[in-house]
């Protein structure tokens, strides 16, 4: 079992010490070749090692959830204020025009619809369709503890060893199942696990205690999900802190998306995310650009 140890022998996550990078600006990129790196640059900005990732995925296993339900005219006119977006094939072919040049994070795994089975993924796109779209990721939710555990690390790998042929990166999605409980410890064992086995990039859910450790204990850069609606501030704070505990940047979709005033909390993430603004600070833009309509 993981951590057993724990009590026995205290754990140093070094929380204080950054990774050495060997002079590539990202974690855990720096031996990857050219192409790899390149689309890595294309998702997190050079100059701040960041990203706000847009996420608008849902659809794959909720069908229209609320706020998408015309992506082409609610969700493509915010898209021009992040660095990625993460999407399905069915969604990028049909309202995201060619000329969008945001990095695409492609949502490359499909299931069930039925919550209690929803571990139970396969992968669902092909490498080469990937590459014909011109993705800058791939990316798919990974199980740790659930159902379908060795299926979804079967799947993630598979993406892996393709992306790795090909250059493209692969992000795992730490999936958090109805029984499994959401705290450090769970998030340090699923992020590690994924970067162990090949994902260049893991998103994962902030945990208010110790995300620090989860962060610093796993070598490739972290992606903080975003999760259901909660109120701006909250959703800023929660931000500000993830970033400040280690996290490369944000994947949100409900909280901007079902925002009263979605593109002033683009906004306002990205004044977080990019130019190290409190949550107070970022909160005050969002109430201002909100108040200007
Ligand atoms: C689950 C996912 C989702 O499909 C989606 O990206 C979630 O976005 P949000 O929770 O911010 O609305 O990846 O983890």
């Amino acid at each position: 079992m993981p951590e057993v140890d724990q009590g026995k022998q205290a754990k140093n996550y070094h929380t204080d010490v950054p990774a050495d990078t060997h002079g590539f600006f990202l974690k855990g990129a720096h031996s990857l070749d050219w192409g790899m790196k390149n689309r890595l640059s294309r998702i997190f900005r050079p100059d701040t090692g960041r990203t706000v990732m847009f996420a608008v995925d849902h659809g794959y296993f909720q069908g229209p959830t609320t706020g998408l339900e015309r992506i082409d005219l609610d969700i493509v006119p915010l898209m021009e204020y992040s660095d990625a977006i993460m999407l399905t094939r069915g969604i990028l072919r049909t309202s995201v025009p060619p000329t969008n040049t945001k990095a695409v994070v492609m949502r490359s795994s499909g299931g069930p619809s039925i919550l209690k089975e929803l571990s139970d993924e396969q992968i669902a796109v092909d490498i080469e369709d990937a590459i014909r779209m011109n993705v800058a990721c791939i990316t798919l939710q990974v199980f740790i503890g659930g159902e379908y555990e060795t299926r979804s690390i079967h799947n993630m790998t598979k993406l892996v060893d393709w992306g790795y042929r090909y250059g493209i990166p692969v992000m795992a999605v730490t999936a958090v199942g109805k029984n499994m409980v959401r705290d450090a410890k769970y998030f340090r064992l699923a992020c590690r696990m994924c970067a162990e086995l090949g994902a260049q990039v893991v998103k994962t859910y902030y945990v208010p205690e110790d995300f620090d450790t989860v962060t610093a204990s796993c070598p490739v850069p972290i992606v903080m999900a975003g999760g259901k609606k909660i109120d701006e501030l909250d959703a800023l704070t929660m931000s500000y802190n993830a970033i400040r505990e280690g996290a490369a940047g944000v994947d949100m979709g409900r909280n901007i998306f079902q925002s009263e005033a979605p593109v002033a909390m683009m906004k306002a993430v990205n004044t977080i995310v990019h130019d190290n603004a409190t949550p107070d600070e970022a909160y005050e833009l969002f109430r201002s650009l909100k108040a200007e309509g």
